[in-house]
């Protein structure tokens, strides 16, 4: 049961493609860790398991920033590749290759893509109308059009749909639109595109989404938009454009989604040509490797439509698994500047150890999508008590008696074969639960024998018996079973705390590895000086560490933080404003709503009658938190038929446009009563 290579699997494995304009952050911490813990139990387990990643590289919005910082879009992407590579070394992510889509490998692979689906009939053209910033000279996604709602006239508002109001509309449709880019009056211009002929992959990935490639949350959504219809996917945008050229197509670039997940393919036939692998043995038709792709809940339409629809077409296999994940929220809030905890990788490591992080995460994953919270006080107090109290604590307690008294050798039998055997028996279970993702499993398992352990060693009292010099061999022989624990916990521990192993391996004099051997005790076997394992965590170097996130980066001139100037507004007397029924009011319910990542739906309690309001503050809110909390609505605002269902009334927020504040009264106040 302990000798997994019986059967050695071939896997590949890889995480989502960082963009190539930022820095990498703790919400992105969780994917990868998520990934490198997984990858690091398949390499202890004897199997041929390769690891990729890379840069995703291409798009406007790199351009754009390599333009703003006077550079070209070359040099940008390779500084934050040095510094992207930095940074996951320092967390220990064992890519076995990280490259970039910018690469010569992955522009073939997309054209070679491309033109296999072309050949098959997949692409076609059609001539779209966009607006055009003409002082710029570029084609403005919606994200880079600004206007009035042409709804509710709430001015600032995004090309494709209202904060304010919750209206989806074309950018075109905006009041007074302009360009983001420039301030200038967009255009409308046509121009003709390239698409991807998804529709016809509808009954395919009716299949694929239903034979075990996500989990059934995700499946679930999958039907959801297959059952909407699906819809050909504009693969082309116009010069310029930071990317690849379609062949035959002058002017015309591959969308950056077209060649990102081509990237993971390119990556690896780099890595294939570096270590002389078969690329085809992984990636043909008839490949017995295992593929899984670890992902973020946000992307999940590219890689289990687009990407399987793609792969088949072109002639590939598709994937095994898409294993996608939560998101990262800090103290129970979406990641944000104002409050600090946007917190960069550089800034953690600069006052934090990886490995609590690691652990942290591993601790609080499942295999599900739930978002997973990073509380600041909880993660000092679980680091401190499961990996320094229990598991640190095993080792020191019990080194001082092996090291000091006997020359550091261990006993030559197991005190309490029961209690040995029980943390032996525990590995299959511990590795099902790494096998399946299901990490906070592993680690309760783990502490769980961590605590059976402390426990043996807190009724044996080795510091007592050693006063009676009788005993001295009962007591070598308590610590000597101790310290074969720890080498089994670490043992488990090890895809998680890879660093703290390599110390622990020190400190045992033997290479923790997965295989038949370690589940022999050492017996007769000489340890050497127990160092400190781990230090525990501090909350000041966490205050540190947010006090720094807080602070404007230096590397990037940051407009300072001033509220928006307000709308020109006009005189009103008292009558006017007596008009406006402003009420207290109690949110019994929150709600997100299916098909808006802007909105919550929120059922209001104003003294005996309820309302439904539609209001745009998701970025700032989690339904839970809102729930019982008192607000400011509009009672007297005229109902609006909304996409979602109907609106009425309205409750009070202001935002910077980082956060929004939903305004609240003092304790006290009476649900229903009127605000004047
Ligand atoms: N470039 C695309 C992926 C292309 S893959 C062919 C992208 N990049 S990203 O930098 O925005 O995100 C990279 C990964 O990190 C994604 O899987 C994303 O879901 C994940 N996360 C980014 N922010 C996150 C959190 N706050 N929390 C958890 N994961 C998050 O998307
Ligand atoms: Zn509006």
């Amino acid at each position: 049961m302990t000798d997994p290579a019986a059967q050695p699997r071939r896997i590949l494995v890889t995480s989502a493609l960082p963009y190539a304009n930022g820095a990498i952050h703790l919400g992105h911490l969780v994917e990868y860790i998520q990934t490198d813990i997984w990858v690091r139990f398949q390499k202890m387990r004897s199997h041929e398991c390769y690891y990729v990643c890379a840069d995703d590289a291409h798009g406007t919005a790199i351009m754009l920033k390599a333009k703003e910082s006077g550079e070209t879009p070359e040099t940008l992407i390779e500084r934050v590749n040095t510094e992207h590579r930095a940074d996951f070394e320092r967390f220990h992510i064992s890519f076995d290759n990280y490259y970039s889509t910018h690469s010569p490998e992955n522009r073939e692979l997309a054209e070679f893509i491309y033109r296999r689906l072309q050949a098959n009939g997949h692409i076609a053209t059609r001539t779209v109308s966009q607006l055009y910033d003409p002082e710029k000279g570029l084609f403005l996604a919606d994200r880079y059009v600004k206007g009035c709602c042409p709804r509710c006239t709430t001015p600032d508002q995004y090309g494709d749909n209202c904060e304010a109001c919750g209206a989806t509309y074309s950018p075109a449709e905006l009041i007074d639109p302009r360009s983001v880019l420039s301030g200038a009056t967009p255009v409308e211009r046509e121009s003709e595109h390239y698409f991807f002929r998804l529709t016809a992959f509808t009954d395919f990935l009716r299949r694929w989404t239903r034979s075990g490639h996500v989990g059934e949350e995700i499946a679930n959504k999958l039907s959801e938009w297959l059952d909407a219809g699906l819809q050909d996917w504009d693969i082309s945008r116009d010069a310029p454009y930071f990317g690849f050229e379609i062949p035959d197509a002058p002017g015309k670039f591959f969308y950056v989604w077209l060649d990102a997940p081509i990237g993971y393919m390119a990556s690896f036939q780099n890595l294939c040509s570096r270590r002389g692998l078969d690329f085809d043995a992984f990636w043909g038709r008839d490949s017995t490797a295992e593929l899984y792709h670890f992902i973020g809940k946000d992307i999940v339409n590219f890689h289990a439509l687009f990407w399987p629809a793609m792969l088949e077409s072109a002639g590939f296999r598709t994937p095994d698994r898409i294993c996608v994940h939560g998101f990262l929220t800090v103290d129970g809030k979406k990641m944000s500047k104002s409050r600090g905890t946007f917190i960069s990788a550089g800034t953690y490591l600069d006052h934090l150890d990886p490995e609590y992080l690691r652990y942290y995460f591993a601790a609080k994953l499942s295999a599900g999508i739930d978002d997973l919270d990073l509380n600041l006080d909880d993660f000092a107090q679980r680091v401190n008590s499961d990996l320094v109290g229990k598991v640190v604590n095993i080792a020191s307690r019990c080194a001082r008696f092996i090291s000091d008294d006997t020359g550091g050798v261990l006993a030559e039998n197991i005190a309490e074969p029961e209690l040995w055997q029980r943390a032996v028996s525990a590995a299959e279970p511990i590795a099902a639960h790494y096998e399946a993702r299901e990490f906070g499993r592993a680690m309760r398992e783990i502490m769980a024998l961590a605590d059976a352990a402390n426990e043996y060693i807190a009724a044996r009292q080795p510091w007592q018996l050693i006063k009676q010099p009788d005993r001295a061999a009962e007591v070598r022989e308590i610590c000597s079973l101790g310290i074969n624990l720890f080498r089994l916990l670490m043992l488990y521990l090890k895809p998680v705390l890879p660093d703290m192993a390599v110390r622990a391996e020190q400190f045992l004099n033997t290479e923790l590895r997965w295989n038949a051997a370690a589940f022999e005790p050492l017996c007769n076997h000489r340890i050497r000086a127990f160092e400190p394992l781990m230090q525990r965590v501090e909350r000041k170097r966490i205050d540190a560490m947010l006090a720094a996130s807080a602070a404007p980066p230096t590397d990037t001139v940051r407009p300072a933080r001033t509220a928006p100037a307000a709308p020109d507004t006009d005189i009103i007397d008292f009558a006017a404003f007596a008009r406006v029924d402003l009420r207290i009011a109690r949110i019994i319910a929150a709600a997100t709503v299916e098909g808006s990542d802007k909105l919550l739906r929120l059922t209001l309690e104003l003294g005996g009658e309820t309302r439904t309001v539609f209001s745009g503050i998701r970025a700032s809110y989690r339904p839970e938190e809102l729930e019982g909390r008192l607000t400011v609505m509009v009672a007297n605002l005229a109902p609006r038929k909304m996409r979602f269902g109907v609106s009425e009334g309205m409750v009070l927020a202001t935002g910077d446009g980082d956060d929004i504040y939903l305004l609240s009264p003092d304790p006290g106040a009476v649900p229903g009563q009127r605000v004047t």
